[in-house]
């Protein structure tokens, strides 16, 4: 209920930035994760380990990673693929990574040349080690809610892939709602049915991209189901190359406003959120995007909008 503590995840720097035509350069994309922790950001996904001719955009990983700060409080997390990407994690310093697979054969043959029963088999020695290391394990089961090359997708499938990856060791098992297609009763359906599969309540999480305005419903619909972990990005940027039709992710101004109007506790100052969505739009070369991010935030005590730019 309002007033428990609720998780954002930041996939900015990671999400945010892998589906941009311009290059990011290493130094503002430490910049911008700065930003992001400086803001109370706790959770943030920093990069990806993955083939830098599948995502060129991220092909820098080694160099963000390296650049990060130690033991400043902060989980940074990178996406890792297969054991190549884990190697990479482990020289870089990482100790948190997120496997991605999802609930469509579809997408992950496109997305990492594998169907979901491989990339599976392809994470068990992954996790394996990243579990011996005592990393943080996270799991991302994609086209949750739909997929763009296979059309609709059964929750409960959804679900089963779920529960493959909580078997196979990951603390938290993130369902993302890839080309932003799903509604409140899905969320609500999925959350049910995850339940009744046991999947922990407290082990999960949803990624919705706002590509049709539903993100921040979709949200309020999990927390009611109990749900208390959230993706987003700062600025709304975001997208997936191999997911036709993917826009932003939802921005996390446009979170924080809402959960901090409704008295959930999360840690994160919207004023600097604000600072790092205004940092980083500046730096791709264009105006914030998100509806928080061009309105700013609201004073009740005067009326006033504060922390636009
Ligand atoms: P592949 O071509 O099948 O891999 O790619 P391979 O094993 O045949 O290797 C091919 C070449 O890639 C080799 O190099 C490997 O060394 C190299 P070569 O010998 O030809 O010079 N390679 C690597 N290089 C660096 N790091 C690695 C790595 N692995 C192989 N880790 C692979 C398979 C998975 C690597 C590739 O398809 C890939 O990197 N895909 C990444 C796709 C991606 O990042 N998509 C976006 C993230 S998912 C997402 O956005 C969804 C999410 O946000 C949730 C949601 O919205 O729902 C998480
Ligand atoms: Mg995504």
């Amino acid at each position: 209920m309002a007033g428990e503590p609720v998780r954002i995840y930041e996939v900015g720097p990671r999400d945010g930035l892998q589906n941009e035509a311009v290059a990011v350069p290493t130094e503002v994309k430490r910049r911008f994760i700065e930003l992001l922790a400086s803001a109370g950001l706790r959770e943030i996904e920093a990069t990806s380990f993955v083939s830098p001719t599948a995502v060129p955009q991220l092909a820098d990983a080694d160099a963000v990673f390296a650049a990060l700060p130690r033991d400043d409080g902060v989980r940074y997390t990178a996406l890792v693929p297969n054991r190549r990407g884990l190697a990479r994690a482990e020289a870089a310093g990482a100790r948190a990574i997120a496997v991605f697979t999802a609930a469509t054969d579809a997408f992950t043959e496109r997305n990492i040349g594998r169907s979901v029963a491989e990339s599976l088999e392809t994470f068990r020695p992954v996790l394996a080690r990243a579990g011996e290391l005592g990393w943080w394990r996270r799991g991302y089961v994609s086209t949750a809610f739909g997929c763009p090359y296979s059309g609709r997708v059964e929750p409960a499938h959804a679900v089963k892939v779920g529960r493959r990856l909580l078997e196979l060791g990951v603390e938290e098992v993130c369902f993302g709602d890839t080309i932003g297609v799903g509604v409140p009763a899905q969320v609500a359906d999925l959350a049910g049915l995850a339940l009744e599969a046991g999947l922990p309540i407290d082990r999960l999480a949803f990624h919705f991209h706002d590509t049709r305005g539903t993100a921040l419903a979709n949200v309020v619909a999990g927390l009611d189901a109990g749900v208390r972990c959230f993706d987003a990005s700062t600025g709304g940027t975001g997208g997936c190359p191999y997911a036709p039709g993917a826009a932003g992710n939802l921005a996390t101004e446009d979170l924080v406003y809402l959960l901090d109007a409704s008295g959930w506790r999360h840690g994160v100052r919207l004023a600097g959120v604000l600072e790092a969505a205004r940092f980083i739009a500046t730096a791709l070369g264009r105006p914030v995007g998100s509806k928080v991010g061009q309105a700013g935030g609201w004073d009740p005590e005067t009326g006033d909008a504060v922390g636009r730019g």
